[in-house]
């Protein structure tokens, strides 16, 4: 079967609204800071995919090992008819997924979600093509708006992978494990990915790598806001800074202004004095009793909690209870 086409839940013009706001109270708050969806052009998703392959960046590479270990039962616990896949970007990995479940059950339909309209065309092409028996149904649309728009009806596996949960504030975290929950029927499941605490010697290459993609990941973001809202930021003014945040346990990806800088956005002009940082994304990595926490005050019952063999990367299958 060909992929359908792409359900379009976030029109260009909700794009721009949103960036627009996103903007307009980022960048005049103290300090400055942007929402991280922000990066997932084209290139942001493609610099994405790079950064998943580098020597540094761990989490891909344990989260792949744990679904290979576990898909099988993932499949055979599951019983799922129908995978919805948030923030689905390349859904590589998904593939062990939906090779299990060939394998095991009778999975009908795959529901990749992504604001990235590049990476879900790509994507949802090339996962027809490999599942021939598939039906796949791409939704543009963002995770934490649009989460009643997903099917119903059958047995439903809701994926979130990548441990991109760790990219939302934790006000934002509970209110989006509570709209999952509400979106969700008694007896259908989640299956979470979550980056684990660890030494920060680890952490702070995998996003401060020696190839600098993930500095050109960090700076596309003022690339994306030139483009759509005709900004004149000079992204190569703006270093890229990773820092590890010892008590919320989060990384914080920054964009520092190597001298004063005056930018010119919508109506604005915002003045950057040199040194002044902008956050552009915080990556929070977890505790297993931690996460056990976060899903039950959501409506969530844990049944499995697997990590790769180095302890770096938590898978969590839960079941809405
Ligand atoms: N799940 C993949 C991709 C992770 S990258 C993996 O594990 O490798 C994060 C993905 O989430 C990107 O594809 C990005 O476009 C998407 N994304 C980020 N914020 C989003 C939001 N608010 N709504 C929907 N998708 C979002
Ligand atoms: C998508 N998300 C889980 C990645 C992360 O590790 O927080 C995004 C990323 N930022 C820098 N490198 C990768």
């Amino acid at each position: 079967m060909s992929a359908e086409p792409l359900e379009i839940h976030l029109e260009e013009q909700d794009l721009g609204r949103s960036l627009r706001e996103d903007v307009r109270a980022g960048l005049t708050a103290t300090p400055k800071w942007l929402p991280p969806k922000w990066f997932y052009d084209a290139r942001g998703s493609a610099l994405f995919e790079e950064i998943t392959r580098l020597p540094e960046y761990y989490p891909t590479r344990a989260e792949r090992a744990v679904l290979a270990a576990h898909a099988d039962d993932i499949a055979a616990v599951t019983g799922a008819k129908t995978l919805i896949e948030l923030g689905s970007g390349s859904s590589e990995k998904t593939r062990l997924l939906l090779d299990a479940f060939t394998r095991h059950g009778d999975l009908g339909t795959f529901v990749p979600l992504d604001v990235s309209v590049s990476a879900l065309r790509q994507s949802t092409a090339q996962i027809a093509a490999a599942y021939p028996g598939l039906r796949v149904r791409g939704i543009v649309g963002d995770f934490t708006r649009h989460l009643d728009r997903l099917p119903t009806g059958g047995r439903r596996l809701v994926l979130f992978l990548g441990g991109t949960i760790g990219n939302l504030l934790p006000a934002e975290r509970a209110e989006f494990l509570t709209a999952m929950r509400a979106a969700l029927e008694c007896g259908d499941w989640l299956l979470i990915g979550t980056d684990l605490v660890k030494d920060p010697s680890v952490i702070v290459p995998a996003y401060d790598d020696a190839a600098g993609v993930t500095a050109e990941f960090n700076r596309n973001v003022l690339r994306v806001i030139n483009r759509e809202l005709g900004a004149d930021f000079d992204p190569a003014a703006f270093r890229h800074v990773a820092v590890w945040d010892p008590q919320r346990e989060w990384i914080e990806m920054r964009l520092r202004a190597e001298h004063p800088a005056r930018v010119h956005v919508l109506d604005l002009e915002v003045g950057f004095a040199a040194g002044e940082e902008l956050r552009t994304e915080v990556s929070a990595k977890f505790r297993p009793e931690g996460i056990a926490r976060e899903l039950a005050a959501a409506g969530f019952v844990r049944q499995e909690f697997w990590t790769d063999p180095d302890g770096l990367f938590g898978v969590s299958l839960a079941r809405a209870d």
